[in-house]
């Protein structure tokens, strides 16, 4: 293709987004050490470009900038112009920009002492309580973390598709498992991927934010504490599982990296960043032919319908609403 590199014409060519901290950093840093070269995407020019330069002061080389903000098809289409001059391919997307969706209580005290003492639980427990869920942060959560994936995918598809094996992974999420969805029809649904459309998912969200702003997700069976977060990475999944479908060529599958301490998390969380990145590189670098369509937890394939013990605390139970909430409440999912 005009414009490529040929003097690498081996090397593997990978895009990670929101790589200026977190996990999303620490892929960067693994992917290069292994000699691919990593297009690290950050929305802010200034903190990308940073983050640039301490992964060359560590040591690598074979890394650039580009900006990239997941929401903002301009900045998109501009990314998809430098990767289609600069290397004619791409081989691996690494999905991992996200936010929390919700908001985040001013002054908490995120230091190690917080969670001193605190099991896995219990650190959830604590994350859940202190944030609020408002619309506003609703809407961007399931913008961001749902079609900003999509959006960026999308746009990326005929560069993997000139790839040898064009990897794609969407880092997801415990928070994404279906049992955390207790309306049952959302959950089936969900979990169809045979009849499931990109335009019913579209559907599934818009009634997701009705319902929000009605105050009705708990009676309409949606996930509560996070739920954007929850939603949207329940979409995403259901999202990677079709285009594994529709394009068998290519490697799509979702990584949960563990809970990591990172700024979505408020710095709760049992491992580091490297840890968590870590399982994302593992399903990044799975041998050629390897699995696609699916969930990985840690590393190792997982069923997107468990719910870890314990998590019942944390979550509420399980619960199908009741046919007079679903007959009188405004959830349309039925
Ligand atoms: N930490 C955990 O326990 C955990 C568990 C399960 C899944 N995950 C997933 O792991 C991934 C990485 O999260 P993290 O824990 O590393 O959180 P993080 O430290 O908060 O990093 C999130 C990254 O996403 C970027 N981002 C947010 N909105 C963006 C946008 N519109 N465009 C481009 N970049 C954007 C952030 O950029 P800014 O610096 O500009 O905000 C940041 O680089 C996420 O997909 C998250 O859902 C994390």
């Amino acid at each position: 293709m005009e414009g490529a590199i040929s003097s690498v014409p081996n090397t593997r060519i990978a895009v990670v987004t929101g790589g200026n901290k977190g996990i999303g950093f620490e892929v960067c840093w693994q992917l290069a050490s292994g000699g691919i070269t990593v297009v690290l995407t950050a929305r802010d020019e200034t903190r990308g470009a940073e983050a640039v330069e301490k992964l060359i002061a560590l040591g690598v080389t074979n890394v650039v900038f580009h900006q990239l903000d997941v929401t903002d098809t301009s900045s998109i289409a501009t990314l998809v112009d430098f990767l289609k001059t600069r290397f004619g391919k791409l081989d691996i997307l690494v999905n991992n920009a996200a936010i929390g969706g919700v908001e985040y209580l001013q002054e908490l005290d995120t230091s190690e002492e917080t969670f001193a003492g605190m099991d896995f639980d219990q650190m959830l427990e604590w994350m859940v309580k202190n944030v609020r869920e408002r619309i506003d942060s609703a809407k961007k959560g399931v913008q961001t973390n749902y079609y900003g994936t999509k959006h960026v995918t999308e746009a990326v598809l005929p560069l993997l598709q000139s790839s040898s094996e064009g990897r794609i992974v969407n880092v997801s999420s415990i928070f994404g498992l279906l049992r955390l969805i207790s309306n049952e029809k959302v959950r089936r649904e969900l979990s169809d991927i045979d009849n499931m459309t990109e335009e019913r998912l579209d559907e599934l969200l818009n009634r997701f934010l009705r319902d929000f702003e009605a105050d009705a997700l708990e009676a309409c069976g949606w996930p509560m504490g996070c739920s954007a977060y929850k939603v949207a990475k329940a979409a995403m999944n259901a999202y990677s599982r079709m285009l594994a479908r529709r394009h068998p060529a290519l490697r799509v599958n979702c990584a949960h990296p563990g809970y990591v301490k990172t700024d979505i998390t408020m710095n709760s969380g049992v491992l580091t960043p490297e840890e968590g990145a870590r399982n994302v590189v593992k399903v990044a670098l799975l041998p050629d032919g390897g699995p696609t369509g699916k969930y990985f937890a840690e590393g190792e394939e997982a069923s997107l319908c468990e719910v870890p013990a314990g998590w019942r605390r944390v979550h509420g139970p399980v619960r199908r609403p009741s046919a007079d909430e679903l007959a009188c409440l405004p959830c349309h999912v039925v």
